[in-house]
């Protein structure tokens, strides 16, 4: 059988030519269930890893793996109802399920590691927390900083307890939806670049499931906008460099946010290409170049989830597509 890379090229030729988006290529059912068949393997794959893993992954971890999670769960609903499509349905459900029982086993894991932390974020674990997107959006390069601040400068204990103010998961308060003034200061401080501006998006986008929408939270989606506008200039760099290392978890991160909040952009064909290359062919994991990352692995499998999850979104050949925005007119 051909490699996984060489089919995706031949499929990549025989389609007609793409533009940088992976919807409007994607109009037989014959290429959309061999692009599936692509991304579930490795997923299935990238799961064997986790799996073996399962003592060492974090909470950040299951995180990825929950949202992959919440995507198959709508991916096999939808593809039960359509007969060619049935036999992928049924793997994506025995995918679910094996993961479903990993975030179990984890769980027990993280109580004994670090109960405070599980205690904070636990919530985010939970099914039904991740809402996926029902509308496809694209971002706006207008919105891209005139220049980035040189420092990554939001600690990961600062984002963490602005985060769990956010959630109002900490000891001292039950209400969700907190923000403390310098917490606000940092989530919307511009000129944020790398995993200072993820975490920004994160906080919004959680600030989303949680269902904040007062005060600050009325401007969520104009944070987010900015926010993802600049995840994708910063996507367009990190493959401007062939995607050196470390640029590779981040550019994973940033489709997993990005992608969840609806942003139909950050899924390109070519995008796709290039994460399935790195995962590993023996260990199934994906890491730094000689070695495996859990981390990576988890981010890897909710960017890949993301990719199967709009493809079971967009409807079939043989209806018009509906998308929620007008095709954008150039392919950036
Ligand atoms: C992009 O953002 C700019 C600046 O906010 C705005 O003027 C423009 O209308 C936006 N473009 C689209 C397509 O939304």
């Amino acid at each position: 059988m051909a490699s996984p890379g060489l089919l995706l090229l031949l499929l990549l030729m025989a389609l007609p030519p793409l533009g940088s988006y992976l919807l409007p290529g994607l109009d037989t059912a014959k290429s959309k269930a061999t692009i599936a068949d692509l991304i579930l393997s490795a997923l299935e794959r990238a799961t064997v890893f986790l799996e073996q893993r399962l003592p060492e992954i974090n909470l950040d971890g299951m995180v990825g793996v929950r949202v992959l999670e919440e995507q198959l769960k709508s991916v096999q609903e939808k593809w039960a109802q359509e007969p060619p499509l049935q036999p992928l349905s049924l793997r994506v459900g025995m995918l679910g399920e094996k993961l479903e029982a990993a975030i179990q086993r984890s769980l027990l894991y993280l109580k004994l590691s670090d109960p405070k932390y599980l205690r904070e974020f636990q919530l985010t674990l939970q099914p039904g927390f991740w809402k996926l997107p029902h509308a496809w959006i694209h971002t706006n390069a207008s919105l891209v900083y005139p220049t980035f601040q040189p420092q990554d400068s939001l600690s990961e204990e600062s984002s963490d307890a602005c985060l769990v103010q956010l959630l109002g998961t900490g000891t001292d308060s039950s209400e969700p939806c907190g923000l403390s003034d310098l917490c606000r200061s940092l989530m919307t401080k511009p000129g944020c670049s790398g995993y200072c501006l993820s975490h920004q998006m994160l906080f919004f986008l959680w600030a989303r499931m949680r269902g904040c929408t007062q005060g600050p939270f009325q401007q969520s989606q104009d944070y987010i906008n900015l926010f993802c506008a600049n995840m994708m200039d910063l996507n367009h760099r990190a493959e401007a460099i062939g995607y050196a290392y470390p640029t590779q978890d981040i550019f994973m991160e940033n489709i997993m946010f990005c992608g969840m909040g609806g942003y139909s952009d950050f899924y390109k064909l070519r995008w796709l290409e290039a994460i399935l290359s790195w995962q590993k062919q023996r260990e199934g994991c994906f890491g730094e170049p000689d070695g495996c990352s859990s981390h990576n692995t988890a981010t890897a499998v909710a960017a890949l989830g993301g990719f199967l999850y709009i493809l079971a979104d967009y409807p079939p050949a043989n209806r018009e597509p509906h998308p929620s925005t007008p095709p954008p007119p150039s392919s950036h």
